[in-house]
Order: structure tokens, then C-alpha cells, then sequence
């Protein structure tokens, strides 16, 4: 439903010491196991989960079918439209996109972005801080939501990728507040 477009330098200096320190792990401390490896599903919905419960508001379940339409849509607006955003204004689905530009963001980072709206986010009157998008956070957190499903498609080219999370129910119902 609502647009990003997160390019930020900050972002990417965030971003490439969180790549390598994924490339370079330090040795398990005295024979404890490593944690187990994750993928990237449990990473989108761990993430979200995460906010979901700094608001006291339940979990959501990864749904098989939502990711399989993320993942047509996100192919598809890479082959066709050169990784810009979906239009998902007739989406039965709410809808979260991210473009990130000059490298891959992994799928906590992409829902991370999303939350950082918070700070701009007023519960009180449920409205935004000017020229800011809390849509991509109230999405996250939106009680009413149960399912999640995302994907991710990068452009090879220039080292973008475009990220897209569906929602059942979708949320962010005008003049209701997320939870
Ligand atoms: C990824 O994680 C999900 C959720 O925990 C799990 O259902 C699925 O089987 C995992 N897939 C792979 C390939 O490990
Ligand atoms: C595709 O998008 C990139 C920026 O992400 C731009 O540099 C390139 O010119 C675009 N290509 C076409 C065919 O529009
Ligand atoms: C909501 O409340 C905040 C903090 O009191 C205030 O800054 C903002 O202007 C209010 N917004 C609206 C739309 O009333």
C-alpha cells in the first residue's frame, strides 16, 4: 500500500558491517552449539514478531501462499519493470515494499527499516510525523493481521533489490488505529 525508497547512506555503512561480521563469526565460545541457521522466512517473521510484541500485540504466522505471491510479484517486477515498486493498490493483501540500492539487505534489516518509522508514529491521535511513512510500521504491527508471507528479488545489475511482505487481513483501515 505505501512506498519506500531507502537509500540512505547510513543505511549501507548499518548495513556492511552487519555483512561482515555474518562473513567473518567468531569461534563458539568453549563447546557451546553455534545457534542453529536460520532462514530467511523465520529472519521476516522473527523480525516482525519482534515488533509485534514490543506493543503487546501477537505473533503473526508465515503463510506458504502469501510468500509464493510475493515472490511472483517481486520476479516479476524485476524481469518486467526493472525491480521499481508493485502497484498494489487492488491487493486483497496489506502490502510492505522496500528498494535498496548499491546492495541486498537481508530480510531483518528490510523489516527493520520498516519499524524505524516508529519513532515517528503517535499512538495517542494515530497519526505520522510529517513527510515520514508509519503505514510500513502500523502494517507491521497491525493487530488485525495473522499472515505473513515476503520475498525478495535482486537486480544483479546494479546490486538493488526490492522486497515485498503481504499481510492477511490487511491492515491500516482508515481511522483505525493499529492495535
Ligand atoms: C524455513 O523456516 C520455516 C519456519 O520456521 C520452516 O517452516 C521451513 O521448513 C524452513 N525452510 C527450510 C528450507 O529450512
Ligand atoms: C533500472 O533502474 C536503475 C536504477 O535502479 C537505472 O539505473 C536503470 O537505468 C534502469 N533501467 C531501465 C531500463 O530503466
Ligand atoms: C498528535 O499529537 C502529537 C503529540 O502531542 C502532536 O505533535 C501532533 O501534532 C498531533 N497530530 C495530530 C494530527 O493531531
Amino acid at each position: 500500500m505505501l512506498k519506500v525508497l531507502f537509500a540512505f547512506t547510513s543505511c549501507l555503512l548499518l548495513l556492511t558491517c552487519q555483512c561482515s561480521a555474518q562473513a567473518a563469526p567468531p569461534p563458539p565460545a568453549g563447546g557451546t552449539t553455534p545457534p542453529p541457521p536460520s532462514n530467511d522466512s523465520t529472519e521476516y517473521l522473527e523480525a516482525h514478531n519482534q515488533a509485534r510484541a514490543e506493543v503487546g500485540v501477537g505473533p503473526l504466522q508465515w503463510s506458504q501462499a502469501l510468500a509464493k505471491s510475493a515472490s511472483l510479484l517481486v520476479r516479476l517486477q524485476r524481469d518486467k519493470h526493472n525491480c521499481s515498486f508493485a502497484n498494489l493498490a487492488n491487493s486483497k493483501y496489506g502490502g510492505n515494499q522496500l528498494w535498496a540500492g548499491g546492495f541486498r539487505v537481508t530480510p531483518r534489516a528490510a523489516v527493520e527499516t520498516w519499524v524505524a518509522e516508529k519513532k515517528f508514529y503517535n499512538y495517542e491521535n494515530n497519526s505520522c510525523a510529517p513527510d515520514h511513512r508509519c503505514g510500513v510500521y502500523t502494517q507491521v504491527v497491525w493487530k488485525q493481521s495473522a499472515e505473513l508471507g515476503c520475498a525478495q528479488a535482486g537486480c544483479a545489475k546494479d546490486q538493488s533489490s526490492l522486497t515485498i511482505c503481504f499481510y492477511n487481513p490487511p491492515g491500516n483501515i482508515v481511522g483505525e488505529k493499529p492495535y
